[in-house]
């Protein structure tokens, strides 16, 4: 891995804002390999280094996931200034401006939403090459049919012109609670494949993203770290072995 300045790695791992760090360095609280470093320009491999800020050894790690179980009234993106974006609802030491969500969700949506800095994973667990299954519970105005099952299997669906990849489409004891898996992501794609069968989505909840289900334990608005198996799943997933 390439070198880095110190200010740059320890703002990366959340230690503080520039100002802070240049001011630990300072004060001598900074170290690297065992040697005390004043300079928060200094440039080292943080892969490679060992880090202690004030006594405390930190792990290097070039990227961050979460997840989060997303309420309504939140919007995904971190940018629009129309809406509180869900970021607004990871607590304080985990706030950072490079978190990307991965997919969008609507305001009302509710559910997983997966949130990382590790802009390749983004890129392959949302691009349709990779066919990542996103599975959403569903509540339908009127009761879903098993036409409605055919014509989603089939993919014969076409969204203003462009036909849908098949979806799975699940209906249990109640054809008005359904479950849908689709493959593709594209602006409102569940309301309005539903709208094309002359239904109306009541409430939607995404409750899984290719291997990762919503855990039964994580309350609305609650977030929660990767664990390094899930992390791994992902990546399975869209064929990047890590380390690689
Ligand atoms: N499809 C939708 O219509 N809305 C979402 O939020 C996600 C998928």
């Amino acid at each position: 891995m390439a070198k880095e300045r110190l200010d740059r790695v320890l703002g990366h791992l959340g230690v503080g804002t520039r100002k802070e760090i240049h001011k630990l360095a300072r004060a001598g609280l900074i170290a690297v390999d065992g040697v005390v470093v004043t300079d928060a320009a200094f440039k080292f491999d943080p892969s490679l280094s060992r880090i202690e800020v004030a006594g405390e050894s930190l792990v290097y790690q070039p990227f961050f996931y979460l997840m989060l179980n997303k309420p309504a009234g939140y919007v995904t993106s971190t940018k629009d200034p129309h809406g509180i974006p869900v970021t607004a609802l990871l607590p304080e030491e985990w706030q950072r401006s490079d978190w990307m969500p991965v997919g969008r969700l609507d305001k009302d949506t509710e559910g997983l939403l997966l949130l990382t800095t590790d802009g390749e994973l983004l890129h392959r667990l949302t691009h349709p090459r990779w066919k990542v299954a996103k599975r959403y519970y569903v509540e339908l105005a009127a009761p879903a049919t098993p036409e409605d099952v055919a014509v989603f299997a089939a993919g014969t669906l076409e969204l203003e012109g462009e036909r849908l990849q098949p979806a799975e489409l699940h209906l249990g004891s109640n054809p008005r609670q359904v479950e849908l898996v689709i493959r593709e992501g594209r602006f409102h794609q569940v309301k309005r494949m539903f709208a094309a069968r002359g239904n109306q989505v009541t409430y939607l909840k995404r409750i899984a993203f290719g291997p990762l289900a919503l855990p039964g334990d994580l309350p609305p608005g609650a977030a929660r770290k990767l664990l390094s198996e899930e992390i791994g799943a992902l990546y399975d997933a869209v064929g990047l072995g890590r380390g690689e």
